[in-house]
């Protein structure tokens, strides 16, 4: 039985091909939209129904046609952010708003009408630099700062908000309350999808009719738009076309499609705009199926406006047009005003939070695949490592460590003693990571299954049974994670009394967390399940896997009494998922398109909140050529989620297993990594605590260089290193963009150096990883790698100090336990800043309020760009002495290098270079 449920759930996954999934014209909003925007029907304000409250500003608009209701409200927060609600003033029920994303409900700043006409209102945030002009008929607001309108909302006229109506068959008997705005007709209805949608066999009966909303956005003088994850796309957002939208609908896509604009695993709805001197934010809080198009039209140099008889040449701005549509809920939209890109990162992130300081051992290196077969296998495996010399810090067990995919049980023939096999790990100062997905196989004798069931808390079909789906252990039910009870009920779950056979080296993966449904539309869940608070699913889809995380990490917090930070990777996730742990991309294939196209995905998720991201290294589905795989790890040493991994069926692919060569590759690049372990974490401190993303685009770094804007094959880390990861099979030479006209460039191996604003052609062999250091940065490093993060605590530091075209440098360093909360509750980190200025280099303070004690010391100090050769060396440390140091200068390269160095890195000190 067990055995035929398995090959018929293979057979049905394997068949996932682009019919099953919808494009813009099966999806009936959509249709509808369309439809109805094209009657052009507007919107007006009614301006006398204005109320000025502490809060917020509200007002009516009233569609012409329709003349129901809706309630605005205009909201100024903290931090020059805006937001807009409008719902219906009387729904005849409520409609869903996004509970648990927001950290805290925004602090508002009172908004003061500095002007106010029959036909228009302005607001301002109090300072007078920020205006929101709203202007009553037809109903448009624009958004002015420093005296430039930077947005229009609805100046398209797509506002659009189909309230809910009383169904059809019990509308029949009354009269007068048929809505103009609909076509009844049977046909029409059917198109229409009102009140039942048909995609191929399946049919999705709303109960509550249509509920669908849009709104557009004209974004004025922008033309390079970011983000609106998840798509197998390109970083800058394409222009949509006809029939064409992004879609945000979290799907389980095995292999997906490269560039293309399907949904898959995840959705965050917001976007950033750029333009010089401006970045802007669009947070579109909806957790529905959304859809957005985009529309540039560009700068047309002059164009002649007749005026009366004058004909006048008038300089007409290029203009991005967003429009969002969201299947039902309410509008309720952030504005972020930037206006730099980093104000930008900051108001996100004061709504959504801040990525979770993760623990360093998961910056080390993970090893996963479909699957590792028993115990045996796993200690082979971790022997190998330690064997080829190559460091890592995680072993991973997918689904079949399980019995019969009962997650939280261990299979007993493959595993069975799965303590003494962590304690084999752990003694190795490493970890394990096992899967943890939301459905639950009907069984009850499981009795997480009989638990759940007992307590009503798996998701609820329509007719008010369980929701029953097939998943990996055959028929199953789903946990509602949408309820607080259950997620706390799940937290428990991960007690080490509970979860037999844990212990705390063991952290958590969440898969199939869509939710994915084998034989459900889409393959996933029906929309018209139930969830607490007789919620459909329609309405949160989105959300579903952004809370089994928050429960799983919450119940890995719980587990050590609060103590310690939780490893959570999540493949489904939403806005605000960055609080809770990692990303990966889902099931991308072993092909040189898709590790190509994992930076732009990796860098969407970047600029989106979710700094904690990686790709499947060597791809999931199919079997990387030698090559292909060593360029993949050379690529995700660079990336912040390094995980290998790989599907069932493939050939096994651990590292070592391509012949000494691509073994001693793989090694180096890994090496890599854990060379600049010390980088990464002070990166992940900085994202954790000022929200700038770990991967960055190099608008991001340079925005104020329009070559930058669209490059999409690099990326900074931090700001300090440039990666130009090779992607394509037999290079021999990449051309690197090097951006910054008064910016110096060194290759920290050849300590070669380049000025910025050019492109190079930078040579490349297969153990080439083109990384190069910005003049003026200090990267921290290890000296030398021990087998995996454990065991470098004390292994001495250098710093790569690269100096600038002023021969000045800066950079940080943090430091912690790497795996509590004490740097939070007890201030016990270390945060130091470096600074090279006038031949001196100095180690201080950066924030007084951390205490860590750290015996490791400074060894090597290497500095790139040293055009003299210095006369003396001294270093002065706190007991006030100065010591000279010895040294050496090559002038051919202009470095300078100190090593023996013994200068701990957590105390105050000077090296004077003469
Ligand atoms: C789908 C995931 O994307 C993949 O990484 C995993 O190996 C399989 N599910 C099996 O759990």
């Amino acid at each position: 039985m067990e055995t035929d449920a398995k090959e018929e759930i293979s057979v049905e996954y394997e068949a996932v091909d682009k019919d099953i999934f919808k494009d813009c014209s099966n999806i009936a909003f959509y249709r509808r939209q369309k439809q109805q925007l094209s009657k052009k029907s507007t919107y007006q304000a009614l301006l006398d129904s204005v109320t000025i409250g502490k809060d917020s500003t509200n007002f009516q608009i009233i569609n012409e046609a329709t003349k129901v209701p809706l309630l605005t409200e205009v909201y100024g927060i903290e931090g020059n952010i805006f937001r807009l609600k409008i719902n219906e003033k009387i729904p005849l029920k409520p409609r869903y708003e996004v509970p648990d994303v927001l950290t805290s409900k925004p602090s508002t700043v009172r908004l003061i009408s500095c002007s106010r006409d029959t036909g228009s209102l302005e607001l301002t945030n109090g300072k007078g630099d920020l205006k929101c002009h709203i202007t009553a008929n037809p109903f448009k607001v624009d958004l002015v700062s420093e005296e430039e309108v930077v947005m229009s909302i609805n100046s398209l006229g797509q506002l659009y908000f189909e309230h809910l109506q009383i169904p059809l068959k019990e509308r029949a008997t009354k009269e007068n309350e048929e809505d103009a705005s609909v076509d009844t007709s049977q046909q029409n209805q059917e198109d229409l999808g009102l009140w039942e949608e048909k995609f191929g066999k399946y049919v999705d009966v709303k109960v509550n009719g249509p509920a669908s909303i849009g709104l557009d956005f004209s974004l004025h003088g922008f033309e390079y738009l970011y983000g609106i994850p998840q798509h197998a796309e390109s970083h800058q957002l394409k222009n949509t076309g006809d029939g064409d939208a992004y879609r945000l609908y979290n799907l389980d896509v095995y292999g997906y499609k490269i560039n293309d604009k399907m949904g898959i695993y995840g959705s965050v709805p917001y976007l950033l705009a750029h333009k010089l001197g401006r970045t802007l934010g669009i947070f579109w809080l909806n957790s529905s199926e959304t859809l957005v198009e985009i529309n540039t039209e560009p700068a047309v140099k002059y164009s002649l406006t007749q005026m009366g008889t004058v004909a006048a040449k008038q300089k007409v701005r290029s203009r991005t047009n967003v429009h969002w549509m969201s299947e039902s809920g309410i509008i309720d939209v952030f504005l972020l005003t930037g206006p730099t890109p980093s104000d930008v990162f900051k108001q996100y992130s004061s709504l959504t939070g801040t990525q979770a300081m993760p623990p360093l051992f998961s910056l080390g290196y993970h090893q996963c695949r479909w699957n590792y077969e028993d115990e045996h296998d796993v200690k082979a495996v971790d022997a190998g490592f330690d064997k080829h010399d190559i460091p890592y810090d995680v072993m991973w067990l997918d689904i079949e460590h399980t019995e019969g995919k009962r997650y939280f049980t261990w299979d007993k023939k493959r595993f069975p003693n799965p303590k003494r096999m962590q304690e084999l790990l752990q003694n190795k100062k490493r970890k394990l990571v096992v899967i943890s997905d939301p459905h639950i196989k009907i069984d009850p004798d499981y009795s997480v299954y009989a638990k759940a069931k007992e307590q009503g808390f798996f998701v609820k079909n329509h007719e008010g049974g369980d929701f029953e789906g097939v998943c990996w252990p055959g028929l199953s039910s789903y946990l509602d994670f949408t309820n607080p009870k259950v997620r706390e009920w799940y937290s428990g779950l991960f007690a080490f009394s509970v979860y037999e056979g844990s212990t705390d080296i063991l952290y958590i993966w969440n898969d199939m967390n869509e939710p994915s449904v084998f034989k459900g539309p889409e393959l996933t869940m029906h929309k018209n399940a139930i969830h607490h608070g007789n919620w459909e699913h329609r309405e949160l889809h989105n959300i579903y896997g952004f809370y089994q995380q928050m429960a799983t990490a919450e119940g890995l917090i719980q587990r050590s009494k609060g103590k310690e930070r939780p490893f959570v990777l999540t493949r489904s996730f939403f806005a605000g998922s960055q609080k809770y742990g990692a990303v990966w991309t889902g099931d991308n294939m072993a092909e040189w398109s898709y590790l190509k196209i994992s930076i732009p995905m990796l860098l969407t998720l970047s600029i989106t909140g979710i700094s904690f991201c990686g790709a499947d290294v060597g791809g999931f589905i199919g079997n990387p050529e030698a090559e292909l795989l060593v360029r993949w790890y050379q690529a995700g040493a660079y990336q912040p989620f390094f995980r290998g991994h790989s599907t069932m069926n493939t050939k096994r692919r651990e590292p070592w297993l391509f012949g000494e060569e691509n073994t001693r590759l793989i090694r180096q690049a890994i090496r890599e990594r854990y060379a600049l372990l010390p980088y990464w974490y002070s990166l992940f401190y900085r994202a954790h605590v000022t929200s700038e993303p770990i991967m960055r685009p190099l608008w991001v770094e340079f925005p104020d260089e329009l070559e930058t804007f669209g490059v999409e094959d690099e990326y900074m880390l931090g700001s300090a290193l440039l990666v130009h990861p090779v992607t394509e099979p037999k290079a021999t030479v990449v051309d690197v963009f090097l951006p910054g006209s008064n910016e110096v460039w060194y290759d920290p191996k050849t300590f070669a150096h380049w000025e910025g604003a050019c492109t190079v052609k930078i040579p490349v062999a297969l153990d080439t990883i083109p990384v190069f250091q910005r003049g003026g940065s200090v990267v921290p490093m290890k000296t030398t790698i021990g087998k995996s993060t454990g065991w470098m605590t004390d292994i001495p530091y250098g710093l790569r100090v690269a100096l600038s075209t002023e021969s000045s440098a800066v950079g940080e360093f943090y430091l912690d336990d790497g795996h509590s909360f004490q740097y939070l509750h007890q201030k016990q980190f270390l945060h130091r800043k470096f600074s090279f200025c006038s031949g001196v280099l100095i180690n201080s303070c950066a924030d007084e309020r951390g205490h860590y004690l750290s015996k490791c010391v400074v060894e090597q100090i290497l500095v790139l760009g040293l055009k003299k050769q210095p006369s003396l060396v001294t270093m002065h440390s706190s007991d006030g002495k100065d010591k000279p140091v010895a040294f050496t200068y090559c002038a051919e390269t202009s470095t300078l290098s100190l090593e023996k160095l013994s200068l701990n890195i957590g105390t105050d000190w000077k090296v004077y270079i003469k």
